[in-house]
């Protein structure tokens, strides 16, 4: 009896802006010369649709994600200081997509101070200072904060001040680190990193430390270590192959990822995935990068790589790792590579091509190989 033919994936796709549209077309053209049967939903979020919609994160982008379980983004702009709050952050909490998992691997050719780096950062996503809790300046809220804070004798907060609240909970501070312990355990990692700043933030980042170290108690074959995070930067840059598997609260993860993105080649080359209990969505931890926007000059890898995580998650590992395969090769021959990396490698861009051509020259591999 003929076997019943296999049903395509649905995955949504936000384009976004900036560089999303170009690294975006050039990771669909890579995931197509898998073979993988996708269906594309492609909606649009950001400022391009705030004046059509009067927000940027229309219900349908939504209605969408909520159909398909999995989706695959564009970077997205948000304004600086004032107007609309971040589309990725509010994705990230409508989803409970509290995990977000950043590898970081050294590819030949990456035009990289070092060699060999092959970590990956854990990065807690749902609250800590991006909570967007936040009280500004000369408002009722923070006087009545002020005097709550002096009355309780715990210090003082100067007149004309705004405040952000930094929460940590136990419930998300426990679920992040077993989700490390246990990405750990699955990928046949030996070593978890929690990183704090405990000596400072008693309270938050003790609570979050303290955590750590019982969750640690349940996984006695994986080793346990803690860092303070300017340490914990300090130790990543002497020696990046010290580190396995790193957990954070929100902002260090934030922060912790674009410079292990530099130990690997930059913005360019980083990858991303948040994961949640019925959900992902995977990006790379790059910005909208407006510099470059439009020029055909982005590197679309991280988008690119981005791809294969979401092909390992929907169980397609053959066709994940020979994109993974094809990005690696492309990039130690080093003739068909972008800016960024003639760039590092040499001095000069000198002899680069473009975000498409790249794209197409992964792809062409990716579809030899089949
Ligand atoms: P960015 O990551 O966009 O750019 C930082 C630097 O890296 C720029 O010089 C840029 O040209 C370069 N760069 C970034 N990606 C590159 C690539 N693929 N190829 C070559 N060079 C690349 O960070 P920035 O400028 O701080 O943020 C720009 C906007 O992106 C902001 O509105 C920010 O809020 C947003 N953003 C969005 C994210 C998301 O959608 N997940 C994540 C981070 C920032």
């Amino acid at each position: 009896m003929a076997s019943a033919p296999k049903t395509n994936h649905q995955v949504t796709l936000i384009p976004g802006d900036g560089i999303g549209p170009e690294i975006t077309d050039a990771m669909r053209e890579v995931v197509e010369a898998t073979g993988v049967g996708i269906d594309w939903h492609v909606v649009e979020a950001g400022a391009k649709v705030m004046d059509k919609e009067g927000t940027p994160l229309p219900e349908y982008v939504l209605d969408s994600i909520r159909e398909t379980g999995i989706a695959i983004k564009g970077p997205v702009t948000t304004p600086v200081g004032s107007g609309f709050r971040s589309v990725n952050v509010a994705l990230r909490k409508t989803f409970d997509l509290y995990s977000c998992v950043r590898p970081c691997l050294s590819m030949p050719g990456d035009g990289s101070r070092y060699e060999g780096v092959d970590l990956v950062v854990v990065r807690e996503n749902t609250e800590d200072l991006y909570a967007g809790i936040e009280y500004d300046v000369d408002t009722p809220e923070v006087r009545e904060l002020a005097e709550m804070v002096a009355r309780t004798g715990a210090g003082e907060i100067r007149e004309g001040s705004a405040v952000s609240l930094k929460p940590i909970s136990r419930f998300c501070s426990e679920r992040i680190v077993r989700y490390a312990f246990d990405y750990a355990r699955a990928n046949g990692r030996h070593k978890v990193c929690a990183v704090h700043k405990a000596n400072i933030m008693k309270c938050s980042d003790g609570l979050f430390l303290h955590t750590a170290q019982k969750v640690a108690e349940d996984y006695p074959d994986i080793e346990f270590e803690t860092r303070i995070v300017d340490a914990t930067c300090m130790g990543l840059v002497m020696d990046p192959h010290d580190f396995d598997v790193i957990v954070l609260p929100n902002l260090y993860g934030d922060i912790v990822s674009d410079l292990c993105a530099g130990l690997i080649g930059g913005l360019g080359l980083a990858p991303g995935a948040n994961i949640g209990a019925d959900c992902a969505i995977f990006e790379a931890t790059h910005g909208s990068a407006p510099d470059i926007a439009g020029k055909d000059i982005a590197n679309p890898t991280a988008e690119i790589l981005s791809a294969a995580m979401m092909l390992d998650h929907l169980g397609e590992t053959a066709a994940a790792d020979s994109i993974r395969e094809a990005v690696r090769a492309t990039l130690a021959e080093g003739e068909t590579v972008t800016g960024d990396i003639k760039r590092a490698l040499s001095g000069s861009p000198k002899g680069c091509v473009g975000t498409k051509a790249y794209g197409q020259a992964v792809a062409r591999r990716v579809a030899a190989g089949r």
